[in-house]
């Protein structure tokens, strides 16, 4: 009896330490009874570790051919590999995402997601890998005319639905939301005219913006947010994991190698 309290005293010291998100470490594996279930993750299939992902949304993750790519993809590959994982990519709509990791469809959501409140009440995050802004888009004959985003009131404004562009450009006053189903759509109704500036994430801005002549984007961020894993509350010694391939990437380099191979410093 008392081998299996000190194991449940264990398993109960992981389960906490998990939940605070204040360890960078799974439970101590030096204890002889450390066999306890709370160190042990769980996979939707054995020996794979699945993302769902919405690709969508360049430099993160993004369709070339019939390959997804992009950093999130690099960096769940290096997570995958680390933890001796295949690496399955799902992709759906970015709004499915969630939905997927909280129903057990996906082990984890990989999708340039911020960490928010609300998110929170359904899933849990891992530790944070880059830091992102919104940024505003225009059509480039309104240069003179729009400058910020205070110049937005009245104005329509294309989102990626669900996204937390979606909801920020909703606090503009005055502003029309107007919701896509992917980002790239946004920016096309914005070079036709059909709405008078997009709202999304800075580095998918300016990869997306670069791919039309017609908008430009407005470089003054409208939010400050952090990026992080998405993985389902009843999975901490996942997030366990996970966060120590993410602090063991961002010790020796590796994420930062990830982010430049994409993302070129102005
Ligand atoms: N960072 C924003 C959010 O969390 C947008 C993410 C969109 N991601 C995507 N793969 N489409 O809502």
């Amino acid at each position: 009896m008392k081998k299996l309290t000190a194991a449940v005293l264990a398993a109960m010291l992981a389960l906490s330490m998990t939940a605070c998100g204040g360890s960078k470490e799974a439970a101590p594996e030096a204890s002889a009874d450390a066999t306890a279930p709370a160190t042990e993750y769980t996979l939707v299939a054995d020996g794979v570790l699945t993302m769902a992902t919405n690709a969508e949304f360049p430099p993160y993750e993004y369709r070339e051919g019939d390959a997804i790519v992009g950093i999130d993809v690099e960096i769940a590959q290096n997570i995958a590999n680390k933890l001796g994982l295949e690496l399955q990519i799902e992709d759906m709509a970015f709004d499915s995402v969630i939905p997927a990791v909280t129903t057990g469809k996906a082990d984890i959501g990989v999708s340039g997601f911020t960490v928010t409140e609300e998110r929170k009440h359904s899933v849990d995050f891992t530790d944070t890998y880059v830091q992102a802004s919104q940024l505003i888009i225009i059509h480039k004959d309104d240069a003179e005319t729009i400058k910020s985003a205070a110049d937005l009131t009245g104005k329509s404004i294309g989102v990626q639905l669900g996204t937390t562009g979606d909801i920020y450009a909703g606090d503009i006053e005055g502003a029309t939301v107007e919701r896509y189903s992917k980002g790239f759509e946004a920016v096309q109704a914005l070079s036709q005219k059909k709405i008078n500036a997009v709202m999304i994430d800075d580095q998918v801005a300016k990869a997306l913006a670069s791919q039309s002549e017609d908008v430009v984007v407005i470089d003054e961020p409208f939010t400050v947010e952090d990026y992080a894993i998405v993985v389902n509350k009843e999975n901490p010694a996942l997030t366990a994991a996970v966060n120590e391939v993410i602090a063991e990437m961002k010790a020796n380099g590796e994420l930062q190698a990830i982010i430049d191979k994409y993302i070129s410093a102005e």
